[in-house]
């Protein structure tokens, strides 16, 4: 309850009221966090409590559409708006069916990490990214008029887009790219003291550039600054960047994390507390980030996700680990079979000892809770790959067009085989010269690989490539 606002008997009469449910769920936490990853996939916290008590015994999280709450009376709706007990209000502020979707996130994401996390639950994955990054860009009252950031720029076009656009041209925060992640004196070279924070993705899209994890985060602590990190491709099944010292991680949900295809989302998640030299009078900016861009920003902005999609991402994620492991293995299969392929010139995918970052990928991408008879967990690199067609780019357009079992999309992260030249859709716009800082020619095909069986999947690109 906030120290500086006192409230009346009755409004206290429901902060003690709530203090059992709080204690249920902290009990439900404590005891969630005995749990593998598969169990905690599969529940989350929608406990037997939750289910017998407060949902009629059902057995599957429900599906809350209801836009509001209903109060009993004044002192309940005060003591709710002003976030003094749990409560949901209004689902552009927060959901009970996001709820769950947000604790189960926040468990996968923590899972052998040793450390405390929050998560908000947003429309998309660009919305998780720009509710990220914002708050750190405030102007502060005392600060410099040039604030900076320090990005890879082997990122998703969309995530380009934003930075250069809509950071760089239209509000005039520098973001100052760095073309090989992999080296951390790059990063080095590019921090000031009007750096706000790093952020990269990995594995990236589509060209699987990564990064010591854990040198970044050593490095932006040094300065002060959190490390964001966008870990869509890898999902919390094969790596999970809080260990590493990441201070928040994104997802877009709408890719691996869910592969369903039937619903777009995305989620923030943040160690408690994140390192940063923003001044900010809430507290929770820095003890919980999650969690304040939820009640505040999120709340102002309106990028809240949909009960509804939120319900397909909880059914997909209950077999996330078993499903990365499937979709990984056949990933890789299909890159060793393009690998030797004459027609093509050049296979990016981690799994591949020849790739230069495959070494440095080991470091950080297992699957969760297996084992490889060592007592190690065995690697696993995901399900996206790139390669590049011999010849001039239209090779590659015949090729693309030839498929008759890979889709033509501009998506990945699927449990059907989906494909896309991203020079022409995903990383059309960022323009040619920024194309070839971030290493993205015509020649290039992304293939994102499904659970079908991969013979069919190289039968596919087998008569594809066929057709030069
Ligand atoms: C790595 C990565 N991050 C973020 C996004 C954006 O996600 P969404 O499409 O859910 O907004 C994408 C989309 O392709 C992506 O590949």
């Amino acid at each position: 309850m906030s120290s500086q606002q006192s409230y009346s008997p009755g409004v206290q009469k429901y902060v003690e009221q709530a203090k059992a449910i709080i204690a249920e769920r902290e009990a439900a936490l404590a005891r969630a966090k005995g749990m593998k990853f598969d169990t905690l996939a599969v529940h989350g916290l929608y406990t037997m409590e939750e289910a017998l008590e407060r949902n009629q015994g059902a057995i599957i999280e429900p599906l809350y559409l209801s836009t509001s709450q209903a109060y009993h009376d004044a002192d309940e709706l005060e003591a709710a708006l002003g976030y003094l007990i749990p409560t949901w209000c209004y689902t552009r502020i927060a959901n009970p069916t996001t709820y769950y979707l947000e604790w189960l996130l926040a468990l996968l994401e923590g899972y052998k990490t040793g450390a405390e996390i929050s998560c908000c639950v947003t429309a998309s994955g660009m919305s998780a990214i720009v509710q990220a990054v914002d708050p750190f860009l405030v102007k502060q009252k005392e600060g410099p008029e040039r604030i900076n950031f320090v990005s890879s720029i082997q990122v998703y076009g969309g995530s380009f887009q934003h930075f250069s656009v809509r950071k760089m041209r239209e509000r005039g925060i520098e973001c100052r790219w760095i073309c090989h992640p992999e080296d951390i004196q790059e990063w080095k070279s590019r921090i000031d003291g009007d750096t706000r924070f790093l952020f990269m993705e990995a594995p990236s899209n589509p060209q699987q550039s990564f990064a010591d994890i854990k040198a970044l985060a050593d490095l932006a602590h040094a300065h002060g600054i959190p490390f964001l990190i966008d870990a869509t491709c890898a999902t919390p099944a094969l790596m999970r960047p809080i260990a590493h010292g990441a201070d928040i991680v994104i997802h877009s949900l709408t890719k691996s994390a869910t592969a369903g295809g039937t619903a777009i989302g995305g989620a923030l998640l943040s160690r408690k507390p994140i390192v940063t030299q923003v001044r900010n009078d809430n507290p929770l900016f820095k003890d919980s980030f999650a969690e304040y861009v939820k009640f505040y920003p999120y709340r102002d902005n309106g990028p809240a996700a949909s009960p509804f999609n939120a319900m397909f991402a909880l059914n997909d994620l209950r077999t996330l680990r078993s499903k990365m492991d499937l979709l990984s293995r056949n990933c890789q299969t299909v890159a060793e079979y393009l690998q030797s392929h004459p027609k093509v010139y050049q296979v990016d995918y981690l799994g591949l000892p020849s790739f230069h970052l495959h070494k440095m990928a080991a470091k950080y991408m297992t699957l969760v809770d297996s084992d490889d008879g060592t007592g190690k967990e065995v690697n696993r690199y995901g399900h996206l790959m790139s390669f590049r067609v011999d010849g001039p780019p239209q090779n590659a357009r015949k090729v693309f067009d030839s498929f008759k079992l890979i889709f033509r999309a501009t998506d990945l992260g699927r449990i059907k085989s989906v494909a896309t030249i991203p020079a022409i859709s995903t990383h059309f716009q960022q323009g040619e010269e920024a194309r070839r800082m971030a290493d993205i020619p015509p020649q290039l095909i992304r293939l994102c690989v499904g659970a079908e069986h991969p013979d069919d999947i190289i039968a596919d690109l087998d008569q594809a490539l066929h057709t030069l």
